[in-house]
């Protein structure tokens, strides 16, 4: 185990990653994402958002919905992460700390982020496309090997590592906020409820806070 620095005062065990072996599967074996129908993007039927042409949910949480979309000026798919609710001030102020957390972090196993946004009162997050599925439903599409737990897990576990050398902890980690990339990568996403361990900073999970059965002990005590 190694003690990891999370803020001033704080240490957190992590197991020593650079010590694990990296197992990563020959063949990923996932298959390709659904297309949501496209349906009626976003309120009123909109299906752009400035530069970005919105093609397909590509799935929701509790705050907001991801569609894949086409950056028109860069001429590449990129992932749009919109809020359930347009013009909620504490909404906003989440999904702008996700993605200040996000530009901190340049990290293989955490999905990259490319820009913020507000267009019309509709705060959106650009984001790379993850061609791939989710940690909840790679796991429960087929039995998987210990070696394949393990390699995804153990790189899951390299991007929140990654972010708690930035003081950032994640606080929502599940299943259906760790994609696996149909060319095997795995990718941390979903920073909305991220904190920094600052000393003004509580780690405790509340009720509105994540998943309380998915939280470590230290956080949920
Ligand atoms: N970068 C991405 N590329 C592809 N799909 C994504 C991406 N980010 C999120 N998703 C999909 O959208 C879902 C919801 O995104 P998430 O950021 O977890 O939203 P919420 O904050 O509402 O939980 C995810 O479970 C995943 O299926
Ligand atoms: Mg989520």
């Amino acid at each position: 185990m190694a003690e990891l620095a999370v803020g001033h005062a704080e240490t957190v065990e992590v197991p020593d990653l650079a010590s694990c072996p990296t197992l990563v599967p020959a063949a990923p074996n996932i298959a390709a994402a659904p297309d949501a129908p496209a349906g009626e993007l976003l309120g009123g039927g909109a299906t752009r958002l400035g530069h970005y042409a919105l093609l397909h949910e590509l799935g929701r949480g509790g705050m907001s919905v991801v569609y894949a979309a086409y950056d028109e000026k860069l001429d590449r798919k990129v992932a749009i992460k919109v809020l359930h609710a347009r013009g909620d001030p504490w909404a906003q102020r989440r999904l702008l700390r996700e993605a200040q957390a996000l530009a901190q972090l340049s990290h293989s196993n955490v999905v990259q982020i490319y820009e913020i946004g507000d267009l019309d009162g509709q705060a959106f997050l650009a984001m790379e496309f993850i061609d791939g599925i989710t940690l909840r439903r790679w796991c429960s599409e087929q039995p998987r090997s210990r070696a394949e737990l393990l390699a995804v897990f153990t790189a899951a576990g390299r991007g929140l590592a990654a972010a708690h050398v930035k003081g950032l902890i994640h606080r929502d980690f599940k299943p259906d906020n760790v994609m696996i990339h149909r060319d095997g990568r795995v990718l941390v996403t979903d920073f909305g409820l991220v904190r920094g361990a600052g000393p003004n900073e509580s780690l405790r999970i509340s009720a509105s806070s994540g998943v309380l059965q998915m939280a470590s002990p230290r956080s949920a005590r």
